[in-house]
């Protein structure tokens, strides 16, 4: 089993080497921002759209961005660098960068962790949660690191055998799953819940509506409900670790969709791929910028 690459405040660890304080907040009460970063030949993918992301989280926590984060040529991207290189070219990985709050905000601990990305079937079951969300909460809005309500949801679903469960709002129309954003095929067009809906501004998500952008795929940012599932050609999730993963099934609403068969899944799945090696050669050629390959859209509204 390949060893775990592991930082912290830009020191490589050996694995349970001694982190972090058990009076960080991060460890008493969960506090803390992260991002998941795929990880591919040695380099993160989109690390600019995360870093976005991250530093806005950060805010929102009250910890201070430029502090944690850096301009670009700061310690944390030298560690990021470092870690993904550790981890080597040859195997997929998945970059971890969590933040803890500390005592006070300023003495939290960044913490690097890269590991091997999840392989999952090429197409995923899914259920609906029994619990439903207030779309209206700003916190949905942040990778906060703590995540007991969608830790429990997703607990459920696996236990029954799905991957994800699809988490519905209050207001009785679907938000996301706990780790992926939503996307639902109807007559043709595309459609994906407002982040208004309580959506985390998924970096996967921004990207394969670029995407389809391109390929003049019709997308609609508008509320996703049960209907959309039952009158759905295909079902399709996002997230940074897998791109666009098809769903089979979603139990209780729709027992067959075609899946890795869907037609249109497929062409956004190649063309993100596509995407995402132009990303890493233009890295590696040292001329990385985050959503090339079409307009950029802000993370942080919709
Ligand atoms: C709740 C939630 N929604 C959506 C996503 C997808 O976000 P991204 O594409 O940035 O990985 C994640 C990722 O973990 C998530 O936890």
């Amino acid at each position: 089993m390949k060893e775990l690459v592991l930082f912290v405040d830009g020191r490589r660890l050996a694995r349970g080497e001694a982190a972090v304080e058990a009076d960080d907040l991060g460890v008493l009460q969960g506090i803390g921002v992260y991002e998941t970063i795929r990880v591919d030949g040695g380099r993160p993918v989109w690390l600019e759209d995360h870093l976005r992301r991250f530093a806005e989280g950060l805010a929102r926590v009250g910890m201070d961005p430029e502090q944690v984060i850096g301009g670009s040529d700061s310690d944390l991207r030298r560690s990021i660098a470092a870690a993904c290189s550790a981890w080597g070219a040859a195997d997929a990985g998945s970059l971890r960068v969590t933040r803890t709050f500390g005592r006070n905000g300023r003495d939290g601990k960044t913490l690097l962790l890269v590991r091997p990305r999840d392989v999952l079937p090429p197409e995923v079951s899914v259920s609906v949660a029994a619990r439903a969300k207030d779309p209206a909460d700003p916190l949905e809005g942040i990778k906060g690191t703590s995540r007991l309500r969608n830790f429990l949801l997703q607990k459920e679903a696996r236990a029954a055998g799905h991957y994800d469960c699809l988490v519905p709002t209050r207001d009785g129309d679907l938000s996301e799953g706990t780790i992926c954003n939503l996307f639902v095929v109807v007559t043709g067009t595309v459609w994906t819940p407002t982040l208004d809906r309580g959506c985390l501004p998924g970096v996967t998500r921004d990207h394969v509506i670029q995407v389809m952008r391109r390929l003049s795929i019709p997308i609609r940012k508008a509320a996703v409900t049960l209907q959309h599932l039952r009158d759905a050609e295909e079902v399709f999730l996002t997230n940074s670790s897998n791109g666009a993963l098809p769903v089979r099934a979603i139990a209780g609403v729709r027992e067959t969709l075609p899946g890795a068969q869907g037609a249109l899944v497929r062409k956004i799945q190649n063309r993100y791929l596509l995407d995402v090696e132009r990303y890493l050669k233009d890295a590696a050629e040292g001329s990385a910028v985050d959503g090339a390959g079409g307009p950029a859209e802000g993370v942080a509204c919709d």
